[in-house]
């Protein structure tokens, strides 16, 4: 056989076999969570904003639009590869508040109370604000104003909820919470039906004194001092000095470099760019590709690269600005050899055999990601949340926006589990002024200097697992974006000891892990991906995630 013939034969076997197609356009293209959002990014791209610009706009809207997790009440990750090759990373994390501190989420025996996950204690300073307009002063092109006018129209004139966010909106218990939650979130004390209309006055107001008079007045403004002086008689923590004190800032991008590709990631406070370079460097120089994506041997090494990193993820990470991470020990090739060399090719090692801490790392699965790439070719990937669904639960009366529970992403107590089962490290306790650890990963990926992916996804811990897969089924098993996206996952977070994997892969798959030693658990709808790739040809293909009904659309 010819190396030709030979070459397409394992291509064959490599390549799904019906691919699902991507939308495709020439110049731009928008990816987020929300028809609505991504429609509204397309808009000011068309009016010649860049891929910031169309970022900041996109952010406001999902503010309106998908109250689970889009906010003004959050906080989140913004990176940027500008065209020209220069590289940023926004951190408007949001931070402690000043009268936070280590034990404060403890009842009188010590034990952890449900302050950091529910109610007006639960919330970290917000910094979405602040990061857009920091984006937006430094590398936006448009007026400030335009960009934050379309969720200001969305929040007025209302929009018709989509099915996927009605029945979000139906299982939301936490709304239950706040008395202003359940007179917004709730139609006359009913369910809203998919198809009805959402209207926000009060949101809109605050939208259009942003627009008008800017991000300070979310931080000293109008907005500000509603928001502390609720939070005052509320029993809340957060002050108006907290929001006039609350700065994002933008940090280097972590680096690293996987079979020739660059990899430019979320550095810490995320975890999950050291997650990616690690599990990327683990897997470099196996064979775990040969046998084709979902087959036993390929999501054997995977889920034990995974294995590995979650045992050290807890124990390592916290804020860079209170904690040193050591992002260069956990990263370099001394040790991600040792850690590829102590993977068993035919058996999974029992986590209780791999070593870091006692920490079992669960968090909340409610975050959302949208990518984007403009006509000149900038790509901007942004993650942000309010970390539960609906966050703490709590809308502030007047200003119709809910806020974030980010205060449990601490460890509220060291060795102690969390509203998600997670049991944090030192690195990570309650400290005013600290950010949480957190697993958003925006990730860009290029080759000779050009771009070639653009990915995100919300999903707590699993965040980091499935921006790894959507990775790996580009990079190495050469599927197209969507069918990228598509595909079945699977997730191992070292505790539990579990590998659970989504409907989708073969009986035979599931049997060969299992004799391999894998304790499988099936779990439906694992991350909710937007992805842009850049294609051969100059195409754009854009990939929403069919588990949820996001859009992707181009021009
Ligand atoms: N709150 C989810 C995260 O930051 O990863």
């Amino acid at each position: 056989m010819s190396i030709f013939r030979f070459l397409a034969a394992a291509a064959v076997l490599l390549l799904p076999v019906y691919p699902a197609q991507p939308v495709r356009a020439k110049k731009a293209m928008v990816v987020s969570r929300e028809a609505h959002a991504t429609d509204a990014g397309v808009a000011v791209l068309k009016a010649g904003g860049n891929a910031v610009d169309a970022a900041v706009a996109v952010g406001f809207a999902l503010a309106v639009t998908h109250p689970s997790a889009g906010n003004l009440g959050g906080g989140g990750f913004m990176l940027v590869r500008f065209a020209d090759g220069r590289k940023t990373f926004v951190d408007f994390r949001e931070m402690a508040p000043a009268k936070a501190g280590r034990d404060m989420y403890l009842d009188a025996s010590g034990n952890p109370t449900k302050d950091s996950m529910i109610g007006w204690r639960a919330s970290g300073v917000p910094g979405t604000v602040r990061g857009f307009e920091l984006a937006h002063k430094k590398y936006g092109k448009l007026g400030w104003a335009k960009l934050v006018a379309p969720s200001v129209d969305l929040a007025k004139k209302g929009f018709p909820l989509s099915y996927g966010t009605a029945r979000s909106l139906k299982g939301a218990k936490n709304l239950a919470a706040s008395e202003e939650s359940k007179r917004i979130f709730l139609k006359n004390g009913d369910y809203f039906e998919p198809g009805d209309v959402l209207k926000q006055p009060e949101l809109g107001a605050v939208l259009e004194r942003i627009a008008k008079n800017g991000p300070d007045d979310f931080y000293q403004g109008e907005t500000a001092k509603r928001l502390a002086k609720e939070m005052a008689d509320h029993g809340g923590t957060i002050t108006l000095e907290d929001l006039k004190n609350y700065k994002a800032v933008e940090r280097a991008p972590l680096e690293g470099k996987y079979r020739g590709y660059d990899i430019v990631t979320a550095p810490p406070p995320s975890s999950g760019g050291i997650g990616i370079l690690q599990m990327l460097a683990v897997l470099e120089k196996t064979k775990f590709a040969e046998t084709g994506a979902g087959s036993a041997q390929s999501v054997h090494y995977m889920a034990e690269a995974m294995r590995r990193f979650y045992a050290d993820r807890a124990e390592f990470f916290g804020d860079p600005d209170f904690y040193k991470v050591p992002v260069k020990q956990l990263t370099e090739k001394k040790y991600t050899d040792k850690l590829r060399a102590s993977i068993d090719p035919s058996r999974a090692t029992p986590s209780d055999e791999v070593k870091h801490g006692e920490i079992d790392v669960k968090e909340s699965t409610e975050t959302t990601h949208y990518s984007i790439v403009d006509a000149e070719g900038n790509a901007v990937a942004v993650t942000y949340t309010l970390n539960g669904g609906y966050g703490s639960g709590v809308t502030v009366p007047g200003l119709g926006f809910l806020m974030n529970n980010e205060m449990d992403d601490f460890s509220v107590k060291p060795g102690a589990p969390n509203m998600y089962g997670a049991i944090g490290g030192e690195a990570n306790a309650i400290v005013a002024g600290k950010r949480p650890l957190s697993s958003m990963t925006p990730t860009i990926i290029l080759r000779d200097g050009k771009p070639v992916l653009v990915v995100g996804t919300p999903g707590g811990t699993r965040i980091i697992t499935s921006v790894f897969e959507v990775i790996v089924n580009v990079l190495d098993f050469h599927m197209n974006v969507q069918d990228a996206v598509n595909a079945p996952r699977f997730h191992h977070q070292w505790k539990p000891d579990r590998l659970q994997m989504e409907p989708g892969f073969s009986p035979d798959t599931r049997a060969l892990l299992a004799q391999r030693g894998h304790t499988i658990e099936t779990v439906a709808g694992i991350c909710e991906i937007a992805a842009i790739e850049f294609e051969r040809g100059g195409w754009l293909a854009g990939a929403a995630d069919p588990r949820i009904d996001g859009k992707a659309a181009g021009y």
